[in-house]
């Protein structure tokens, strides 16, 4: 048994991020939009980033050729038949919905679409989800609360908010009021939080959304107290590897923080971010960190197991898949 073929749960993945540029290409031509570049080819060519913003722009554009509940539909579709090939036996996946209805697009077209996606994927694939609707955090809170009613009418279909986008600048306390909200209205809650950001942002994420997962949350490392707290607390961090390696959150992937992590006793767990961009999906990210850091077999157990135990699963779904996980994986045979 291998690495690539243990049951593992995604819990931090962009659907906006997986859209390869294949499909990107196949759907614009499909709503007879024209993209700014000539091919694929020259698309991927613009997937070199120094910092977040930069990925943001690009990624912001790509998003503009999703207009039909099929659209929406295909993108998923297409996430579902990759995170199969990973043996994903579980995802939890954001949808940015501003940067859909701020094009006019409805919010019942994005949601029904991915909603119908992921329902063919549980019967079809096998894989079992929750979707987070998140909000972006350089636009007002007001914006967040003009889409929240949408967001509170899909609660069928929709476990938790998130908040994403731009860091630096737009700390967490500027959504405070939205997260007291939407926690009165039952969802659960996470927020990227200390992956460009300071520690202090992280602290804001806990001590004023109240959040249940921390997304990235690296620089976590900076404050000895909050490392404390993160433990006492039982949050977990949702780790992004590559993404911080294209994002310039480390230099390398051999300086990449994870086993620090996991020495420190935090519950750290392997994402894949925006695979479409970032260049890997979920088992590239272990492979390559294994390959950078020589992970051990008790480390990649750990990281999966951590997987399991920080999913909105109840307790008894999370322990048929660490039983599964444990048949399969034991530490010697990966
Ligand atoms: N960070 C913040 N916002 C995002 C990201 C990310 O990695 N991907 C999509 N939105
Ligand atoms: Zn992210």
């Amino acid at each position: 048994m291998n690495l690539a073929s243990l049951p593992k749960a995604e819990l931090h993945m962009h659907i906006e991020g997986s859209f390869e540029p294949e499909l990107m290409f196949k759907i614009a031509k499909r709503n007879g939009i024209q993209l700014p570049y000539e091919s694929v080819d020259a698309l991927k060519a613009c997937y070199a980033f120094n910092n977040l913003q930069e990925f943001l722009d690009i990624y912001y554009q790509g998003v503009n050729v999703l207009q039909t509940e099929e659209d929406f539909y295909d993108l998923a579709w297409a996430y579902l038949e990759r995170a199969k090939k990973d043996n994903i036996v579980h995802t939890e996946i954001f949808f940015d919905p501003q940067s859909h209805t701020s094009r006019g697009i409805a919010f019942d077209t994005v949601i029904n679409g991915l909603h119908r996606a992921f329902e063919d994927g549980k019967k079809e694939l096998d894989i079992s989800y929750y979707i987070i609707a998140c909000f972006l955090r350089h636009l007002p809170e007001q914006a967040g609360f003009d889409i929240y009613p949408d967001i509170l009418r899909h609660k069928d279909k929709i476990i938790g908010v998130g908040l994403d986008s731009s860091e630096i600048g737009h700390p967490p306390e500027k959504y405070q009021r939205l997260f007291a909200q939407a926690k009165k209205d039952g969802f659960k809650m996470v927020a990227h939080a200390g992956e460009e950001g300071p520690a202090e942002y992280i602290w804001q994420a806990i001590n004023l959304l109240k959040v249940d997962r921390i997304d990235h949350g690296n620089r976590c490392l900076d404050d000895q107290q909050l490392v404390s707290t993160i433990i006492e607390k039982k949050l977990a961090l949702t780790v992004c590897p590559l993404s911080n390696l294209k994002l310039c959150v480390v230099d390398q992937l051999k300086n990449h923080p994870i086993r620090t992590m996991l020495n420190q006793g935090l519950k750290a767990t392997i994402n894949s971010d925006d695979p479409a961009y970032f260049g890997g999906y979920i088992n590239d990210n272990f492979e390559q960190l294994q390959q950078a850091i020589g992970l051990s077999n008790t480390e990649i157990k750990q990281l999966i197991t951590n997987s399991f135990n920080a999913s909105f699963l109840n307790e008894k779904v999370k322990a048929k898949y660490l039983a599964k996980l444990n048949d399969l994986g034991s530490v010697n045979t990966i």
